[in-house]
């Protein structure tokens, strides 16, 4: 009489245990590895093709866009409008404006020179800066920043903005300038002892297969021009110092042809 009950209990405790390594198995391949710290893809920057070159019809041509002042986005209305599009105008506006321009001139290269983001009405410097530079990270085209005395005055300071800036796709931006530009440093480190934050020099070569393909024929130099300053108890804005020039000019004899 008892043999019954037990054989049933058997199967149930098979089916329940079958159940319950089914469930960790499930576990294991769908939800484990979401689970585990550290353990997603290492991102990598992705890096346009260096050195920058001329075309083969002679021609290098650049986007230099200014003051986008982006601020959250869609929740940033837009200054300077007419009233009646003051409804439907927000930063989402300046972003497509930007893919149009880019899709219209085929850069070679997109300048962006400062007052990216607008500080005071930016909620995340981080997410302002992703919004104002997406159009040319999309764009898979490379691309620059220097600051203006905007673009630190939400969450970051500039030389956190800079660094940021330096690591986003296709950017050819840097904080420091590097030391292959100057005589003074060892090679592979960065030039720190100069004012501000974003001063670097950008070389742009011959075209590909060209007898000038190895040299750099355009030098783009990018300076930090600073943020506000007072001087003698006037609130003023700030100006390119004497370290930044004298680094600028030890560049640029580098470059000069010797006869
Ligand atoms: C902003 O974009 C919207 C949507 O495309 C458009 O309707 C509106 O006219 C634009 N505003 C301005 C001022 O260009
Ligand atoms: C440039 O450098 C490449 C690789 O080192 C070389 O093959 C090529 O001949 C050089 N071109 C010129 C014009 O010097």
């Amino acid at each position: 009489m008892d043999s019954v009950p037990e054989k049933w209990s058997w199967k149930h405790s098979f089916l329940y245990l079958s159940f319950i390594y089914a469930i960790l198995y499930l576990f294991h391949i769908h939800i484990a590895h979401k689970l585990l710290l550290g353990n997603e893809p290492v991102r990598v920057k992705r890096s346009p093709d260096l050195p920058l070159r001329f075309r083969h019809d002679g021609t290098f041509k650049i986007l230099q866009v200014a003051d986008m002042h982006y601020g959250n986005g869609l929740m940033t209305r837009c200054r300077d409008v007419l009233e009646t599009e003051f409804e439907h105008c927000t930063d989402l506006n300046t972003t497509r404006f930007l893919e149009r321009m880019i899709r219209a001139e085929r850069p070679d290269f997109i300048a962006f020179t400062g007052d990216n983001i607008f500080g005071p009405s930016s909620a995340d410097a981080a997410e302002s800066l992703f919004g104002a530079f997406r159009p040319a990270i999309e764009s898979g085209l490379p691309w620059a920043a220097v600051l203006g005395n905007h673009d630190q005055e939400s969450t970051m300071t500039r030389e956190e903005l800079m660094s940021f800036i330096s690591l986003m796709d296709y950017s050819v931006s840097q904080t420091y300038p590097s030391a292959e530009d100057s005589f003074f440093h060892a090679k592979g480190s960065m030039v720190t002892n100069i004012d501000g934050f974003g001063n670097y020099n950008i070389e742009v070569h011959g075209a590909q297969s060209s007898h000038l393909a190895n040299s750099s024929i355009l030098n783009l130099f990018f300076l930090d021009s600073g943020d506000r300053a007072v001087v003698q108890g006037i609130r003023t804005y700030g100006w390119i110092k004497e370290s930044q020039l004298k680094w600028l000019e030890g560049v640029a004899r580098r470059f000069q042809v010797t006869r």
